[in-house]
C-alpha cells in the first residue's frame, strides 16, 4: 500500500530502544531523532528562519487548522506554499487541526463526516472533513501532512476510548484516499488513550491501511509522566521499526530523553517557545524564572553550558530587566535560548546514540539537575 518509507535507520542502541536515523522529505533530509518547534500560524513565534537555521533547526510544525481560518490555504497556495510564503527552507510538518478542535471543546461538533467548529476569531460556522484536512495541507505544500484524528480528554472510559479510536480508523482511511501528491508524506496518529491494548489494536488498523510514518497521539493530556512513558512504550512496540515515529505535542527536556529512550523519533512542544515568553527558561540545571529578583544584579548568562546567541551577549541581570519592563526584545532573546537549548539537546542525544553511550548521557543528564 504505502511507497517506500522515508526512514532510513543509522544505529540502534544497546542499552534501550534509542535509535539515529534521518527522514527524507521532498525538501531535504532531517536527521533523527529530532525536535520540530512550533510555527503554528507561519511563524516561529519571535524569531526569525534565519534565527532558526543558525540554531540548526531542520524542521518546524505549522497548524492546518489556524492556517485554514487565516490567512486561508488558497492564499498560501497562490504563494507557492507555505514555504515561500513565510521563507522557510528547512522541511515543514503541519498537524491536521484534530487537536486544535478537541482544545476548542463546545464549539466544535464531530460527526462520522467530520468535525464542525466554530472559528475562535469571528465565531464563523466552518467544517473539516478528512478529506478537507489533506486536500487543506496538500495546499499548504508541508513536507509531512498528518492525518484529521480524534483526540479524546483524559480520563475517558474504555467505551468513549473505543468509539473515538474507531472513527479515527475510518477517518484515516479517508485521509489516505484524499491523498493525491504522493510526493507529500502523510503520517498516521495512533489514539487509544490510557489502553495499551486499544493502542495495539489501533495501530495494527493504520499499518494495515499503510502510512509513510506513525504518530502518538493523545498523549501529554492530563495523565503522570509514568503513565505517558508507558504508553509511548507500548505504542512504539506495535510500531514498525523501519518507518518513523512521533510523539506529538511532548514535552518537557526529561520527555524528549525518556521518549527517545523508548524509541521515538520526532518531538514538538510549544514549551519552549511559549516558556520564553513568560521568562520561564531552561537550563542544564533546571528551569529558571528570570523575573526573579535573585537575577537583579546577576551578570552570568542564562546557562553557563550554552552556547546560543543571547547567553554569548546578554546577562541574566539585563534579560529580567527587559523581561521587567515587557520589552519585545525579552520575547525574542528568550525565545533564542530556550529553542537551541531544546535543539543542542538533541544534537547531543543524536551524538551519544551514535557512541552508544545513551545510557550514560541520560544519567548525566539527570544529575545536573538542581533546580527542581
Ligand atoms: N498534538 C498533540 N497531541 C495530538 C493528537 O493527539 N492529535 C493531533 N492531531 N495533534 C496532537
Ligand atoms: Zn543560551
Amino acid at each position: 500500500m504505502s511507497q517506500k518509507s522515508p526512514f532510513t535507520l543509522h544505529c540502534l542502541s544497546t542499552e534501550c530502544d534509542a535509535r539515529r536515523g534521518e527522514v527524507r522529505t521532498r525538501q531535504g533530509v532531517f536527521q533523527t531523532p529530532v525536535f520540530m518547534p512550533v510555527g503554528t500560524q507561519g511563524t516561529v513565534k519571535a524569531v526569525t528562519p534565519e534565527n532558526l537555521m543558525e540554531m540548526n533547526a531542520q524542521i518546524i510544525l505549522g497548524n492546518t487548522y489556524h492556517l485554514f481560518i487565516r490567512p486561508g490555504h488558497r492564499l498560501i497556495e497562490s504563494f507557492g506554499g507555505l514555504h515561500r510564503f513565510m521563507n522557510w527552507k528547512g522541511s515543514i510538518l503541519t498537524d491536521s487541526g484534530g487537536f486544535q478542535i478537541f482544545s476548542l471543546k463546545e464549539l466544535a461538533t464531530i460527526t462520522e463526516e467530520g468535525a464542525a467548529f466554530r472559528s475562535h476569531l469571528d465565531g464563523s460556522k466552518l467544517f473539516l472533513s478528512p478529506e478537507d484536512a489533506v486536500e487543506v495541507q496538500q495546499s499548504l505544500g508541508s513536507d509531512i501532512m498528518m492525518c484529521l484524528d480524534t483526540c479524546i480528554p483524559f480520563p475517558s472510559t474504555r467505551d468513549e476510548t473505543i468509539r473515538a479510536t474507531e472513527l479515527t480508523t475510518r477517518w484515516a482511511r479517508r485521509c489516505r484516499s484524499a491523498h493525491s501528491r504522493r510526493e507529500q508524506l502523510l503520517f498516521g496518529i495512533v489514539q487509544g488513550g490510557m489502553y495499551p491494548e486499544l493502542r495495539k489494536e489501533h495501530a495494527e488498523a493504520l499499518i494495515d491501511i499503510g502510512f509513510d510514518g506513525y504518530a502518538i497521539g493523545g498523549l501529554s493530556v492530563g495523565e503522570k509522566p509514568q503513565i505517558m512513558y508507558d504508553m509511548t512504550r507500548e505504542t512504539v512496540a506495535s510500531l514498525p521499526a523501519d518507518y518513523p515515529r512521533y510523539l506529538m505535542g511532548v514535552g518537557t527536556p526529561e520527555d524528549l530523553v525518556e521518549g527517545v529512550w523508548r524509541g521515538v523519533d520526532m518531538f514538538d512542544c510549544v514549551m519552549p517557545t511559549r516558556n520564553a515568553r513568560n521568562g520561564s527558561l531552561f537550563t542544564s540545571k533546571g528551569k529558571i524564572s528570570i523575573k526573579n529578583a535573585r537575577f537583579r544584579d546577576d551578570h552570568s548568562p542564562v546557562d553557563e553550558e550554552c552556547g546560543c546567541y543571547t547567553c554569548r551577549n546578554y546577562s541574566r541581570a539585563y534579560l529580567r530587566h527587559l523581561f521587567q519592563a515587557r520589552e519585545i526584545l525579552s520575547y525574542h532573546l528568550n525565545t533564542i535560548h530556550n529553542l537551541h537549548f531544546y535543539l543542542t539537546l538533541m544534537a547531543n542525544i543524536r551524538k551519544a546514540i551514535e557512541k552508544d553511550n545513551f545510557a550514560r548521557f541520560r544519567q548525566d543528564f539527570y544529575s545536573k539537575l538542581e533546580y527542581e
